[in-house]
């Protein structure tokens, strides 16, 4: 039986395995190819992106109903046990359907022998939910409940370790955080400054006016293609989350003395930032240099930023040969391991590895060193991650802070909208508590 949904979905899961692609941009890509539309198209990104969040719990669950550990199990067909068990713990498909189509699909892949043994697992794990599965499997909530709520909302432990840490709870708050962080994300847009208002462009996309951002809109999830709506192919408007559009406005709502005409974006692919920011200083009459080290990231930054005042210069940013002191306001929203944003890249959670950290927090601490050199005496920058790693946020923060003398401002007064923001000085967004990507935000000022 044709079957091209759940085929292009065991086809997608098997390109994230085998050559570590991004899910998100294998499947529309397959489904355009392959005209797969409506409700085709709908349940093949359902299944695949669902399957790919939730590897950790899909996979201890096939585990225990395998006659043999998940190493010994042929690669394709473990994509197809995953796809299966996805579709019995977390979809409403029929047991017998979800069961069947599976199967059929490795038999007409695989072969009969991979068949029969994917058609006894997924019998086994049909026996029961998800919930008595976690009963059953999880670690026990009261001596380890960072290792259950992990589990539970398919996590793996370091990662929720660290949002642990950066709530500082094991408890209610890490569960909603964690629980945010499985859902799929609605598409924020935000209105290019001077050319269209928040309201204007709801109206024209139809989204709702974002709670915080002045510059934001809300598109609904499952909107279809934001990339297809005309004002954002117009350059009216751009796709960005709108925690990203708080900490970048963050950066121009610092209070400063004397000149404010040159503005430098210190990592600035895909652009995103870069273009809100030039639009704003544009306003003024002002300029921004826009630094990216990817010459492929650099080009993306060219486009987004094409009609606003923008010089790209593609370069390191710890040596751009800059003078010091050259700058009025600096942005260093500095690479990162992401942990803020899993929720819009579906395998990524399984992807990162702890390791990734230490180097990661050498280069960010570089680039935020070198940002208050080139900033004047008396201007402001702001370090921008999207991860509430502790490590990357105010780990980082600290260390450049003592070694370099400048002066961490209350950033939360530059997000005047926005609630629970903590004790401060600097500010974590959160999806559960902000319906944002976990940003975080600290605004220095280089001493005079
Ligand atoms: C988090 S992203 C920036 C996102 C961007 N500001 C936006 O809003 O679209 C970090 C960027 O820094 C770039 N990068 C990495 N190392 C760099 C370095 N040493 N100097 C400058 N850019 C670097 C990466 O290629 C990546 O494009």
């Amino acid at each position: 039986m044709e079957d091209p949904a759940r085929l292009a979905a065991l086809e997608t899961l098997r390109a994230v395995r085998q050559r570590d692609a991004y899910a998100n941009l294998v499947l529309p890509q397959m489904l355009r190819d392959r005209r797969i539309t409506g409700r085709d198209a709908a349940l093949a990104t359902k299944l695949t992106y669902g399957s790919a969040r939730a590897q950790g719990l899909l996979d201890a669950v096939i585990e225990a109903c395998s006659d043999r550990p998940l190493s010994e199990v042929d690669g394709s067909a473990l994509d197809a046990l995953r796809l299966g068990t996805y579709q019995l713990l977390r979809t409403r498909i029929p047991s017998h359907a979800a069961v069947a189509s599976t199967v059929d699909l490795v038999r007409a892949e695989l072969g009969s022998g991979i068949a029969g043994f994917v058609n006894a697992v997924l019998r086994r794990v049909a026996e029961q939910d998800e919930a008595a599965w976690v009963d059953e499997l999880a670690p026990d909530p009261d001596t380890d409940p960072v290792g259950n709520l992990a589990f539970t909302h398919a996590h793996p432990r370091w990662i929720a370790q660290a949002f642990a840490e950066a709530l500082g709870s094991r408890g209610e708050p890490l569960k909603l955080a964690l629980e945010a962080d499985d859902a799929r994300p609605a598409v924020h847009l935000v209105a290019r400054p001077g050319e269209v208002s928040a309201d204007e462009l709801a109206a024209i996309v139809g989204g709702d006016v974002a709670p915080y951002s002045p510059y934001g809109v809300h598109l609904e999830t499952g909107a279809g293609d934001p990339g297809d709506l005309e004002p954002v192919r117009e350059r009216l408007a751009n796709v960005q989350d709108e925690g990203s559009q708080l900490c970048a406005l963050a950066l121009t709502r610092a209070s400063l003395e004397g000149t404010d005409d040159r503005w430098l974006d210190l990592c600035a692919g895909p652009g995103g930032k870069a273009a809100l920011l030039a639009a704003l200083v544009g306003l003024e009459g002002g300029e921004l240099i826009a630094v990216e080290k990817a010459p492929h990231r650099a080009e993306l930054v060219r486009k987004l930023t094409s009609g606003l005042p923008v010089t790209v210069e593609v370069t390191d940013g710890r040596e751009t040969g800059f003078v010091e002191g050259a700058f009025d306001r600096v942005l260093v929203d500095a690479p990162c391991t992401g942990l803020g944003a899993l929720r819009r890249r579906p395998e990524a959670r399984w992807r990162r590895q702890p390791a990734d950290v230490g180097q990661l927090t050498t280069l960010q601490r570089e680039l935020l060193t070198e940002a208050l050199r080139l900033v004047r005496p008396g201007g402001v920058v702001a370090y921008v991650v999207c991860s509430p790693h502790l490590s990357e946020t105010v780990g980082v923060v600290a260390d450049v802070a003592r070694r370099t003398g400048a002066e961490q401002l209350d950033t939360r007064t530059l997000f005047p909208e926005v609630p629970d923001l903590g004790d401060g000085p600097h500010v974590q967004l959160w999806p559960h508590l902000h319906g944002t990507d976990a940003m975080f935000c600290a605004v220095l000022r280089r001493p005079v």
